[in-house]
């Protein structure tokens, strides 16, 4: 065997621990779907019935790096670490404050992060934290001894890239941040896919330069949800089909099933179509609407602060996103 082919065959039982979670929501509090009523022609009923949420979070005079440096402050100090042992650092979003520097080198600065550690933003939209999560843990393997932690963020407000009289869309979306503090570990099993479709790219876009050196607005959410809706109900169990394939194991020996927090009628569509058991997927949306990438880390928060989370217990965790794009792992608590 070659070195490579070793490292290959090693690479697989190299888990991830979670040392810590944390999260951040706007200030501003909690908006109801009566105060999106005022806005555009919908109603409480219309936005309960077809998703599932009741309110979510917009910032006012915050901006993403905030969210950003409140919840990973939260997850470092809940996991113990100083700034000093960070050796990788990836903020998933597709709503950073300004295209360039991105959001990791921002909080390096406020959070006193390592110079010479990895530090970078990737987009994968809605999936991006499974994207994050995957990379940092090839990263970690490089990463000096001294610093063996990674920082992975999912950070978003889509309140700045929301047309505010499109119903399709405003309803739908939520600002904030999450963030979980991971190393390389033998006791923690990990495992993981990520793919993308690339024939989709009108179907869920935000808009962006070439938009605007066409005469169009940048920087606007468009999506056709029929179609979203289509893509989400078969990539999802596909994707957990595919991860417990792969651990050998049944749906019946995953605790918690994680899903992209976008919409109720998705998840309880997966729940029927796999014939799993409700309580098995954990739901918080009706509390923040989509809150894009942040979605998976801010419920594995919400779990943990609920005590949902138990040492040893596996949790699928499943993600979509524009792209289309898409990711699962199996994780250990
Ligand atoms: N309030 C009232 N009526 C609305 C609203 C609203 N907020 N939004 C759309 N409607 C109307 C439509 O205009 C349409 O009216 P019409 O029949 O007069 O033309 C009617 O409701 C039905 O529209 P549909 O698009 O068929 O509604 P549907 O039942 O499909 O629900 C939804 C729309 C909720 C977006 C659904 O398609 C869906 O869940 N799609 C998945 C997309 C998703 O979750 N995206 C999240 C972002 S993507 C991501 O996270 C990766």
């Amino acid at each position: 065997m070659t070195k490579l082919e070793m490292l290959r065959a090693e690479w697989p039982h190299i888990g991830l621990k979670f040392l810590g979670v944390g999260h951040a929501l706007p200030s501003a509090g909690a908006v109801p779907n009566t105060y999106m009523e005022r806005l555009v022609d919908t109603s409480d009923e219309w936005i309960v019935s077809r998703t599932g949420i009741k309110e979510r979070y917009f910032c006012a005079e915050q901006t993403n790096i905030e969210l950003a440096q409140a919840a990973a402050e939260e997850a470092m100090s809940r996991a113990g670490i100083k700034p000093e042992q960070v050796g990788v650092c990836l903020v998933a979003t597709f709503t950073p404050d300004r295209m360039s520097p991105s959001l990791a080198c921002m909080l390096q600065e406020r959070l006193g992060l390592p110079q010479d550690s990895v530090m970078f933003d990737l987009n994968a939209a809605c999936a991006g934290f499974l994207y994050g999560l995957q990379t940092a843990r090839q990263l970690l393997l490089t990463a000096e001894p001294t610093r063996p932690y990674a920082l992975v963020l999912g950070s978003e407000t889509p309140s700045r890239v929301m047309d505010f009289t499109d119903r399709n869309t405003c309803v739908l979306f939520g600002d904030a941040a999450a963030a979980a503090v991971v190393e390389l570990s033998e006791e923690k099993p990990y495992l993981a896919i990520c793919g993308s479709r690339t024939d989709n790219e009108n179907m869920l876009y935000c808009s962006g330069l070439a938009d605007q050196q066409q005469g169009r607005p940048g920087g606007v959410v468009h999506m056709q949800g029929q179609e979203v809706f289509r893509f989400a109900v078969d990539i999802i169990p596909h994707s957990i089909e595919q991860v417990l394939a792969r651990a050998n194991l049944q749906l019946a020996d995953i605790d918690h099933v994680v899903c992209h927090q976008a919409n109720n009628r998705i998840i309880s569509h997966v729940v029927k179509k796999m014939h799993a058991a409700p309580e098995q997927f954990f739901i918080n949306l009706q509390h923040y609407g989509n809150t894009s990438s942040a979605s998976i880390p801010l419920a594995l928060n919400d779990m943990w602060e609920q005590g949902l989370l138990k040492p040893g217990q596996r949790i699928i965790c499943v993600g979509f996103g524009a792209g289309f794009t898409w990711g699962a792992c199996l994780l250990t608590w």
